[in-house]
């Protein structure tokens, strides 16, 4: 009897203020491309989210953290990534939705977020307009304006006055080459032309030939990182652009580590501006890199993993904070205005936006000890995403 009375009063100690059995673990529905052409934003995403778990516990606020990962393969079709988000929802019953590689796929997913009332923690997509599309997103990672207009000032100040832009014809393209306008030309520089090439199979040499023609003092580039990166880098120098003294500069995606190795030493001397860089110097980032090489010795770490990393670690310090209680309402109220130190520097969640603040650095990729990195040479402290003012 006396046994009986204590398994009630347990019972209800557990449940107590968070509508759910305490000891159930929190579900969380990673979305995430794990194969096809961007199959290597699933990995890194999913590296950093299990190196958080790995080192740092798996389990916050008295709940133990179950992951349960749904390929959405290419990570480009939304009605791909809708219908394994329902699922996840539906059939799997998770409580958080994370993950989401390509701003297509947070795009489908953000209104079953606000449906289903599910947190959605976006770990990269980074179309600004992401977290205006539900309010219960919180994103880990960074936007493209957040990057393409620190890069905008570096080239308006360092003699670059003519600048022809690349971009991927999607969201994240749209994004960079707006800002890098916007900020290049308010700092006296010129557009001297611009293309968006198609997401997938582009051709680049009709591209490539027409800014030879055209003689910018500089591309300003952004694609996905992946093997269009390679395709253009490759046709960059075959065609003569770089002995031409046609400088390129653009967001850190480009020499992205996950692929510096394939680009080699084309990517010599490129100017990127970026929120992380494996060469960052910090104590953070080097017990980051070090746990990373331990647990994934053939991968290199890259601003994808620490999205993961970092969004992993929203999600624990959140459920710290409401006691393992992951209703919608309460997760994003205590997301807000959070801030840690994260492997990339210090970060924090903007209050109003839902998006990260964090510092941006401009990076020349050289060879320390014999290895491509992105060193960091000067940065613009806690910069909020410009898409949104
Ligand atoms: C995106 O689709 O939002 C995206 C993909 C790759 C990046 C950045 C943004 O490097």
């Amino acid at each position: 009897m006396k046994l009986k009375k204590q398994l009630i009063a347990l019972t209800l100690m557990a449940t107590a203020g968070t509508g759910a059995w305490a000891a159930d673990p929190v579900k969380i529905g990673l979305v995430l491309p794990m194969s096809g052409p961007f199959a290597s934003y699933g990995k890194q995403i999913e590296h950093g989210v299990k190196l958080y778990l790995a080192t740092q516990g798996d389990t916050f606020g008295g709940r133990k953290v179950e992951l349960i990962v749904k390929d959405d393969s290419p990570g480009t079709a939304g009605d791909v990534s809708k219908r394994l988000a329902q699922e996840l929802v539906i059939k799997d019953k998770v409580d958080i939705l994370a993950g989401f590689g390509l701003t297509p796929s947070a795009f489908a997913v953000a209104p079953l977020a606000t449906e289903a009332k599910k947190p959605m923690i976006v770990m990269n997509a980074a179309t600004s307009a992401v977290t205006t599309k539900s309010n219960y997103i919180v994103r880990t990672s960074m936007t493209l304006p957040q990057n393409s207009a620190p890069i905008a000032s570096w080239a308006a100040k360092n003699k670059i006055k003519k600048v022809f832009t690349l971009v991927a014809d999607y969201g994240p393209g749209h994004d960079a080459e707006g800002q890098f306008k916007k900020t290049f030309t308010a700092a006296g520089g010129t557009i001297v032309g611009e293309v968006r090439a198609p997401v997938k199979n582009p051709d680049f040499a009709p591209f490539l030939q027409k800014i030879k023609d055209t003689k910018p003092d500089a591309v300003f580039l952004f694609l996905p990182p992946g093997g269009e990166t390679i395709a253009f880098m490759k046709g960059f120098k075959e065609r003569g652009l770089s002995a031409a003294g046609i400088q390129l500069i653009s967001t850190g995606d480009l020499p992205d580590e996950d692929i510096l190795e394939a680009l080699g030493d084309s990517a010599l001397g490129l100017i990127t501006a970026f929120h992380y860089s494996e060469a960052h110097k910090s104590p953070e980032n080097k017990a980051y890199t070090d746990a990373y090489y331990k647990a994934y010795p053939k991968d290199r770490p890259n601003f994808m993993s620490v999205g993961g990393y970092d969004g992993m670690r929203l999600i624990a310090e959140v459920l710290k904070k409401t006691n393992g209680n992951t209703d919608a309402d309460k997760f994003i109220e205590a997301a807000r205005g959070m801030k840690w130190t994260s492997p990339r520097g210090p970060v924090s969640i903007d209050p109003a936006t839902r998006d990260i603040v964090q510092n941006i650095y401009i990076r020349k990729t050289e060879k320390v000890n014999g290895k491509l990195q992105n060193v960091e040479f000067e940065h613009v402290a806690d910069f909020k995403d410009p898409g949104k003012q």
